[in-house]
């Protein structure tokens, strides 16, 4: 009987809220992975971590790169960090997964793509919904062809409350948080090639002051003809809020996930179920998936179902809509030019029984 390879040593960079999430994942939810070691710039945030998971921690991305256990890095940093680190992960011969966005500045972004297609190496972007198992199965049955000529959309998240006013200044609502949707909509039904965006912003005098919005809608049409609608909300209220509708000729797909479970409990004319309040909440299966897709693609040496490119083309769909809301203007798009990674990549060496 052949051994068992060795778990894929992963280490994760940035231990906020969604690297705390990457990091329990890896060090016990995702099979063939291990959880080696965590640092953050805020080595307080480090030892926090390390120390509840029982990792090495630090503040050093150098340290971590040094470390000969770690064979790839979950990069969960504020995105205007994520082109150097990108770089400096591909230079060290690592796979990268990094969060979405790529970055901030599209420039350094296709460099650090770039960097990572040259040294052949993974890099995952994290898209998670695609890895839900929900719109998993709108998606094949999409691709199959069972809704026909697909002739709408309408997609939608929407975050409880808006961040404190140091995140809004920081934050770009089309990079951060659309970006998902705009990912969704080219996985289930292809490019965009126009789009117009509307925004408002009615609670902080913060958002006109850094030209954000809290509440933005896109009308946005695809490739193959389909016409539909991308909302994106800070301030819904109520929770954490995510759902599509793709509208076919012969059969329309929903996917709900504004309930946490399916259990309602009904008391005289009244039914309630619980709402979920973070992204959590709702895609919490997502999370550990999206890192076995990682794992498998290091694994196997081959590429991951998403990746740099999938994160180009979202910036460039966010920056087209960011456009479109500072000069009022319908903005078409150009259709991407393939400039995908080779097919044969860093595969994980390691051998021997599992740990
Ligand atoms: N996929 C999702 O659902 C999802 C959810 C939340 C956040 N995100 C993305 O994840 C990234 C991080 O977001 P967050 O909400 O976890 O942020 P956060 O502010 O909670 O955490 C970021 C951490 O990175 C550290 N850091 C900053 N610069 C660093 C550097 N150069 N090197 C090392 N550490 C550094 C900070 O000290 C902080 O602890 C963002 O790109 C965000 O868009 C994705």
């Amino acid at each position: 009987m052949s051994p068992r390879p060795a778990p894929l040593g992963v280490a994760v960079l940035g231990c906020g809220r969604i690297g705390t999430i990457h990091a329990r994942n890896l060090a016990g939810r995702v099979p063939g992975a291990r959880l080696v070691r965590v640092a953050d710039a805020d080595r307080r945030a480090a030892r926090r971590l390390g120390e509840a998971l029982d990792v090495p921690h630090g503040g050093d991305v150098e340290a971590l790169l040094a470390d000969g256990s770690v064979d790839g890095v979950v990069i969960a940093t504020p995105p205007p960090s994520h082109p150097e680190l990108i770089g400096r992960v591909a230079g060290a011969a690592r796979a990268a997964f990094c969060e979405k966005p790529v970055g901030h500045d599209l420039g350094s972004a296709v460099a650090a793509v770039d960097a990572a297609r040259a040294a052949g190496v993974q890099l995952q972007i994290g898209f998670h919904r695609r890895f839900d198992s929900d719109y998993a199965v709108a998606q094949r049955r999409i691709a199959a062809g069972e809704l026909g000529e697909i002739r709408a959309f309408a997609t939608a998240m929407r975050d409880e409350h808006a961040p404190p006013d140091a995140a809004l200044r920081r934050e770009r609502l089309l990079f951060e948080a659309t970006s998902h949707d705009f990912d969704c909509i080219r996985w289930l039904l292809g490019e965009v090639v126009e789009l117009t965006a509307f925004g408002t912003r009615a609670t902080s005098p913060t958002y006109a002051e850094v030209g954000e919005y809290e509440h933005v809608v896109i009308v946005a049409r695809c490739a193959d003809g389909a016409l539909g609608t991308i909302e994106t909300s800070r301030v819904a209220g109520y929770g954490f809020d995510c759902r599509t509708e793709i509208v076919g000729s012969r059969a329309t797909l929903r996917i709900d996930r504004s309930h946490v479970h399916a259990v309602e409990q009904r008391t005289p004319g009244r039914a309630q179920r619980e709402l979920p309040r973070t992204f959590h909440d709702c895609f919490a299966g997502a999370y550990a998936t999206e890192l076995e897709e990682f794992v498998a693609a290091v694994r196997d040496g081959r590429r991951p179902s998403v990746e740099g490119e999938d994160g180009l083309a979202a910036m460039r769909l966010a920056l087209a809509a960011e456009h479109s809301l500072r000069a009022g203007e319908t903005v078409a798009l150009e259709l991407p030019v393939a400039r995908r990674q080779p097919g044969r990549l860093l595969q994980h060496a390691g051998s021997g029984d599992e740990q």
